[in-house]
């Protein structure tokens, strides 16, 4: 099982996408994580639709892509031509290909980006090894997620996570399951240095009747692999849940903080 965004294609940026400035202090703050020159040789593993390898690229570095998703890849092919029509080459590679068995020799790449794919992989420490297989000998894979958090006790998504959970059985976020995968992969290689670097921070505000419409309209992965009456009973008590909690705030803005977290991931040098 890998979850395959296909279906996601056409409105992953316009639910998930970072505004520019963001995007850019992101993109410095995984060049900074790896010391990166001109020469640095990165890779993203399920790069999706470019919401980070562009605007790395864009600060001057080339990067390969990989992904299962053709439809994510294709809205980041048309992203390389606006660019290039625009008037500059843009070092892009997209290779179609499953990030448990990288088509690449050992060593290729001197850093690795693997932001939110850990969770939606069949094995994700067998894609954690390969990442590592084919980082060079004092390079990195980098382990990114974004974390949201905002003020209200509990918040919609958090409350669908709890409904899913004692209905159906835990949906791992992102952001856990990269948790427990370091925790494994120390485990299966001592020799590994993990290190938290300083995260990217942004503020967003939201409204309990936007975040509902997302899950009722099955944005998220999270919902895809429900069976559909599950979904339908779940969907049912988030809201019962929503209109107890907000009644006639639903519209009302929430605050939101956003948090790009980098756990860097190194191989000793021997
Ligand atoms: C949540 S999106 C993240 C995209 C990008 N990294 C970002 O942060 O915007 C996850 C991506 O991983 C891809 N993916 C899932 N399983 C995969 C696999 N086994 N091999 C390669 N890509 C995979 C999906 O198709 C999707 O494009």
């Amino acid at each position: 099982m890998s979850m395959n965004f296909d279906r996601a294609a056409g409105y992953y940026d316009a639910t998930r996408g970072y505004r520019p400035e963001i995007g850019s202090a992101i993109a410095k703050s995984l060049a900074q994580a790896v010391d990166a020159s001109a020469a640095t040789r990165f890779l993203e593993i399920g790069v999706g639709t470019g919401r980070i390898a562009i605007p790395l690229e864009q600060q001057g570095y080339a990067i390969t892509g990989v992904d299962i998703s053709l439809g994510m890849m294709a809205r980041l092919a048309d992203k390389v031509a606006e660019l290039e029509r625009a008037g500059r080459p843009v070092d892009v590679t997209l290779v179609e290909a499953d990030m448990q068995v990288l088509p690449f020799d050992d060593g290729e790449y001197d850093a690795v980006i693997a932001a939110h794919v850990f969770h939606l992989v069949a094995d994700p420490i067998r894609a954690a090894l390969e990442a590592l297989r084919v980082t060079a000998e004092g390079g990195s894979l980098l382990v990114c997620a974004d974390m949201i958090s905002g003020h209200e006790p509990m918040s919609v998504s958090e409350k669908w996570r709890e409904i899913v959970r004692d209905t159906y059985g835990p949906i791992p976020s992102s952001a856990e399951a990269a948790d427990d995968l370091l925790r494994e992969l120390r485990i299966a290689d001592p020799s590994l240095s993990i290190t938290g670097l300083r995260p990217v921070n942004w503020h967003f505000t939201t409204t309990a009747a936007n975040d509902l419409e997302n899950i009722r309209q099955r944005l998220w992965s999270n919902t895809w692999s429900l069976p559909d009456d599950v979904f339908a009973a779940c969907l049912q008590e988030l809201t019962r849940w929503c209109l107890a909690v907000f009644g006639d705030r639903m519209t009302d803005p929430l605050p939101r903080e956003g948090e790009f977290v980098i756990r860097r991931v190194r191989r000793d040098v021997q």
